[in-house]
């Protein structure tokens, strides 16, 4: 069965990164939208027979890009490949993984219910927000990490004054991925979200004060967290300027002139989702290609993609 990477409108440059790691060139597929707003794909190129990984992250427009998803799995099943395997390096809606308040839907659940209907098999991701994705989505989920890539980027910055830290609850054990990969301890904000654009934090747990602080989350939506945890950080004396390293940068609503805002240094987010061209000057860009493409030939080869030690 051969190797076949599907490179999805969203995961254009990326699958043709992992196809380069490869050594082989990515099958384009393309979408188009109609008058009535309905979208139409079509893949360009041989998956009969194929084993095929259709790569595409579920960036903004997320709804957009996974209605993308879906049909050009059945597209590609119905186009005769054998087994299909969705790369999806950020999944959209994760976040919404319970019911926060009545009448509020389960929609990670549901989009697992939607890729499963489709035709997915399994599929790999990079830092999901839920560390249970794979039991939420009810698939077989390979989970990579940007963590080694992006620490390994920072390794020249940190010092022994450098505390990694978590700007809320979520991001501690994330957190502790980059302290364990840097030698550094863990420091965490408090934070409450309010509103979808809107957080407050109370204070933080360890020692920052005087120290360089490494900022760290699995993603930036629209900045507000590490607005909010970087004026804590202020507040507790911490040095500055920072340094930030996130694994997706959506970087939605006015994130880059709230990021512009903050004393950074350094800005690292991962290439899982196209990066919008106006973004914060700190902002460099850093691939995981070679690690989705090592997940990939894994999975081709029939040879386990987990633990995540093996990126390490
Ligand atoms: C929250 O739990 C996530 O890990 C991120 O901290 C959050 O979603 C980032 O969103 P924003 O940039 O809009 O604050």
């Amino acid at each position: 069965m051969d190797l076949v990477i599907v490179a999805c409108t969203a995961g254009r440059q990326l699958a043709r990164q992992v196809a380069d790691h490869l050594g082989t060139t990515p099958v384009d597929s393309g979408a188009q939208r109609f008058p009535d707003g309905e979208l139409g794909v079509a893949i360009d190129g041989e998956v009969r027979g194929g084993d095929a990984y259709l790569v595409q992250p579920l960036a903004p427009p997320a709804n957009d890009n996974l209605v993308e998803l879906l049909l050009t799995v059945d597209a590609a099943r119905r186009a005769g490949a054998r087994r299909v395997t969705a790369v999806v390096p950020y999944i959209a809606y994760a976040r919404q993984d319970r019911r926060t308040a009545a009448g509020e839907p389960v929609s990670i659940r549901l989009v697992g219910d939607l890729l499963r209907a489709a035709g997915v098999e399994r599929a790999i991701t990079v830092d999901p927000h839920t560390p249970d994705i794979e039991s939420i989505l009810g698939l077989t989920v390979e989970i990579t990490t940007a963590v080694p890539t992006l620490a390994g980027a920072l390794r020249d910055e940190v010092d022994e004054e450098t505390v990694v830290v978590a700007p809320d609850l979520g991001a501690v054990e994330l957190a502790e991925e980059y302290a364990e990969a840097l030698g550094r301890s863990v420091a965490i904000v408090r934070k409450t979200r309010v509103s979808g654009d809107e957080v407050e934090t109370a204070g933080i747990v360890g020692e920052v004060a005087g120290r360089r602080a490494l900022l760290v989350d699995d993603m930036i939506s629209t900045g507000g967290t590490l607005v909010a945890a970087a004026e804590a950080l202020e507040r507790a004396g911490a040095a500055q300027p920072l340094d930030v390293a996130a694994t997706h940068g959506l970087l939605v609503a006015d994130a880059t002139e709230q990021l512009d805002g903050l004393p950074l240094r350094r800005l690292l987010i991962a290439d899982t989702l196209p990066t919008p061209d106006d973004r914060p000057e700190a902002t460099e860009v850093v691939s995981i290609a070679s690690v989705l493409a090592e997940a990939v030939v894994r999975l081709h080869e029939e040879r386990p993609v987990a633990p995540l030690e093996a990126y390490r």
